[in-house]
């Protein structure tokens, strides 16, 4: 990936990755079942905790379940450890509840302690496009305070956690999800979000955090994902 670049992406790098031991957060949901399903695809081997293990019952055989609570550091320390990294789809399922107003912020906080402890740098995670402030075509933060005020506070905290930690973390930042095939067709840009970038599929930024999760270029990087 190259600095503030916005490049294609085209299947790129799908069978050159080297085959990691991966934790999936948030797997039982949209983005989360894309990331299973590709990682496994890709030869990777695939933890996932959740708190809805019946939800994965398609990848019984060919990935590890554990049944947990993801806010508990000592529950995600102890899946962690002997893993090169953790993928994250994890967010609050929509529409968003009061008691899940500050829910990626203390996501952060258990994950990011979690794997200091378990001695895991790499992680990438999946944020929201309305934290770039820059964007103009969508005016992605304005649309974001109007209309999704907790979820900005909410990521944006969740993103200073991050920040903050020593942990080599990748945010990829995505506008509207919809549930439209993979096409690894995508356009990416570090630090902003492509022009024109309204939508993209869970599958397409699944394809991406995939292929990120072994590109050192990416660490503490913000990338804009779009279609
Ligand atoms: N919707 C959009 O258009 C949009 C746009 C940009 C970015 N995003 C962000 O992208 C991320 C993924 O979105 P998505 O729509 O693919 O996800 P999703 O389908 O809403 O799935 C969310 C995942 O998080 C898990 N989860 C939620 N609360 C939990 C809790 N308290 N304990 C344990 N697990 C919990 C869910 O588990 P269960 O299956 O057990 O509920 C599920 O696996 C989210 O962070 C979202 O904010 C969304």
């Amino acid at each position: 990936m190259q600095g503030h670049v916005e490049t294609e992406s085209e299947n790129a790098g799908r069978s050159a990755a080297r085959s990691m031991k991966l934790v999936v957060l948030g797997a039982t949901g949209g983005t989360g079942l894309e990331l299973v399903r590709q990682a496994i695809e890709r030869g990777h081997s695939v933890t996932a905790l959740v708190r809805s293990p019946d939800r994965l019952g398609a990848f019984r055989d060919r990935i590890t379940v554990k049944q947990g609570d993801l806010l508990n550091p000592a529950e995600l320390e102890q899946v962690i450890k002997g893993h090169d990294a953790v993928l994250s789809g994890f967010g609050p399922r929509v529409p968003v509840s009061k008691a899940d107003a500050h829910l990626l912020e203390q996501f952060a906080v258990a994950l990011t302690s979690a794997m200091a402890r378990a001695g895991v740098r790499r992680v990438v995670v999946e944020s929201v496009a309305f934290l770039f402030r820059d964007s103009i075509v969508p005016p992605a933060y304005l649309l974001g305070r109007l209309l999704f005020p907790l979820t900005v506070a909410d990521a944006s905290a969740m993103e200073r956690v991050f920040a903050e930690s020593d942990l080599d973390w990748t945010m990829a930042r995505p506008p509207e999800l919809t549930d439209k095939p993979y096409t690894g067709k995508y356009r990416v840009r570090e630090g902003h979000l492509p022009r024109f970038g309204f939508k993209i599929s869970r599958a397409d930024v699944a394809d991406f955090m995939i292929q990120v999760v072994d590109n050192r270029s990416s660490i503490r990087k913000v990338v804009g994902v779009c279609n």
